[in-house]
């Protein structure tokens, strides 16, 4: 008998050999650039333009994040990517109780505009595209963003970034969520429409997978969840009277890419073909950067070792090398001593040199999606496709991702495959260097990088200073402002914008949106 095929990580076979049996009866997809985009959403790709690298990165207070962004660009990262701390996603300043232990430890603190000025002092915002990882106060991180630019003399025409502002996947796996999903999807829209009027050229979401595979999502959860959750973002934009090609083309992705290459590819052009299906037959979206699916990568966390961190390096450039393959618009190298604290100096540059290795010293950027063709990653392409609308199809049964949420299913889903993921490395059919195979009997001593404590009293004074200084009365005019169009239907970033302008802090204007929407419970179900 023939052994058993070997799953791959979604589960599905992999056969040991491949031939032109295995594509019988389909057609080749159209060029890059072309509908359905399986190819590529450019039809020069990276031999137009390499993918931006873009390195998440942020912690301390704001003049320490600056500083080390002020590094990035002049060891040659092309982006920049903002990392929060806890108090900042979750809407809570640097003094509020619910903060302390928390302040500057896996991001930056931004209390007001004046942290937010320190954070890009010297950097010109109409040189440079920012991506925040900020999901439920999102809005009040662009506005800030705005205003420093405003301030900077840059017009907001002239911004280019991207606001994750995917609330959604924040109760499924993130979970720096504030307000239920209803309201959320309201604020979502109202972003998307502020965008379209006053920040065009913005990424207004980054529809995010990487969290719920770090959580343990396989590679066609990660995707179906990914697009059922897009899809529920496009359904409320449009029943809130926005035209689906006056915001879908600024909609972007983020996805994970693992050690599995093949598979990983064969996702990524998947995820094309299917989100661009989607857009022209569903939502009749004629645009075709609207049927474009955008995205940025991130290495895979999850699959780092604390055990011989510098076999990370070796992870890494495997998995930046399948996001690279797979087309990817822009990539976060993670560094190799993540999964054991926050990147030092030497690490963070090791990271990003790892992509100027691929994109300047290999040949992948010299063709476009070298993979066409191959028997194995376009069946292995085809057969994910399957799988993927098979579980979104599920989740339209349950009445579309917010309602399977409040169901608890997709968490559930996850936890399950992560479980059986734990049950494998245990059981050592799975092999991980260096954890359960090929171990060194003592490791060798390590120096993090560590974060001072004494920032939370330091923000805290900043913090005092600022209330003291500022026009009180305005401000609490202004949040009056902002209740009153949350209890109503006018869009709210307008009055925010004024709230922040006056000084108001992140946690105040959280809290008077807090006030009128309440707070999210989660919903657990095993
Ligand atoms: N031919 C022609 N034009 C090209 C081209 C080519 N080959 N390649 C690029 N371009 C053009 C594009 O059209 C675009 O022009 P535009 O601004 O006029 O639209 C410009 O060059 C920039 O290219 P991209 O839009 O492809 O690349 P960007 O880097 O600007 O944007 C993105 C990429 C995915 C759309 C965007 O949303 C993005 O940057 N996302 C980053 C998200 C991110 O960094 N997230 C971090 C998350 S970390 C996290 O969550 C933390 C944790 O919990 C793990």
């Amino acid at each position: 008998m023939p052994p058993e095929p070997r799953r791959s990580e979604s589960g599905l076979p992999i056969e040991p050999v491949y031939g032109p049996e295995s594509l019988a009866g389909r057609t080749p997809d159209a060029g890059p650039g072309e509908y359905p985009f399986t190819r590529g959403v450019y039809p020069t790709m990276y031999t137009g333009r390499p993918w931006t690298m873009r390195q998440y990165a942020g912690f301390g207070t704001a003049a320490e994040s600056n500083a080390r962004y002020r590094r990035l660009i002049a060891d040659g990262t092309t982006g920049l990517s903002v990392a929060f701390d806890l108090p900042t996603q979750m809407g809570y300043d640097s003094d509020a109780p619910l903060a302390a232990g928390e302040v500057g430890k896996v991001g930056v603190a931004v209390d007001s505009v004046e942290d937010m000025a320190v954070l890009f002092d010297g950097i010109p915002l109409g040189g440079v595209s920012t991506s925040m990882t900020i999901n439920a106060p999102a809005a009040v991180l662009l506005l800030l963003y705005q205003l420093v630019g405003e301030a900077q003399g840059v017009p907001p025409a002239a911004l280019t970034g991207t606001v994750q502002n995917d609330v959604l996947k924040e109760y499924v796996a993130r979970g720096t969520y504030i307000f239920p999903p209803r309201p959320s999807l309201r604020l979502v829209a109202d972003l998307f429409r502020y965008c379209r009027a006053e920040v065009p050229r913005w990424n207004t979401i980054s529809i995010s997978g990487y969290h719920m595979a770090e959580a343990g999502a396989d590679p066609a959860q990660e995707i179906a969840f990914t697009l059922a959750d897009g899809i529920e973002y496009v359904r409320t934009a449009v029943a809130a009277g926005m035209a689906v090609d006056d915001f879908a083309p600024r909609l972007s992705f983020f996805f994970v890419a693992r050690s599995t290459l093949l598979e990983e590819v064969a996702k990524f052009r998947a995820a094309r073909r299917i989100w661009a299906r989607v857009m022209r037959e569903e939502f009749g979206a004629r645009d075709p950067r609207s049927q474009m699916l955008r995205f940025h990568t991130q290495t895979a966390g999850v699959q780092l070792t604390a055990q011989q961190p510098e076999v990370n390096l070796v992870r890494v450039t495997v998995q930046a090398l399948a996001a690279v393959l797979g087309g990817t618009q822009s990539l976060h190298t993670n560094s190799f001593d993540e999964a054991i604290a926050l990147p030092t100096e030497k690490a963070a540059r090791l990271a990003l040199r790892t992509q100027q290795v691929l994109a300047y010293e290999t040949d992948v950027t010299a063709t476009v999606d070298p993979f066409a063709g191959s028997w194995a990653v376009e069946r292995m392409t085809d057969d994910l496709e399957e799988a993927v609308l098979a579980l979104m199809a599920r989740i339209e049964e349950l009445g579309g991702a917010v309602a399977a949420i409040e169901q608890g299913h997709q968490k559930a889903e996850i936890e399950r495959t992560a479980y059986r993921l734990q049950q494998e490395q245990e059981a050592g059919t799975r092999t991980v260097v260096g954890v359960n195979r090929f171990r060194l009997d003592a490791e060798e001593p390590y120096e993090p990088l560590r974060v001072d404590p004494a920032i939370e009293q330091q923000q805290a004074r900043r913090l005092a200073r600022l209330r003291a200084e500022r026009d009180g009365p305005a401000v609490s005019r202004a949040l009056d402002g902002l209740r009153r169009a949350a209890e109503g239907t006018d869009n709210v970033l307008y009055p925010m914008k004024e709230a922040l302008a006056a000084r108001a802090t992140v946690g105040e204007v959280c809290d008077a949106l807090r006030a009128v929407w309440g707070t999210h419970t989660p919903v657990e179900r095993f």
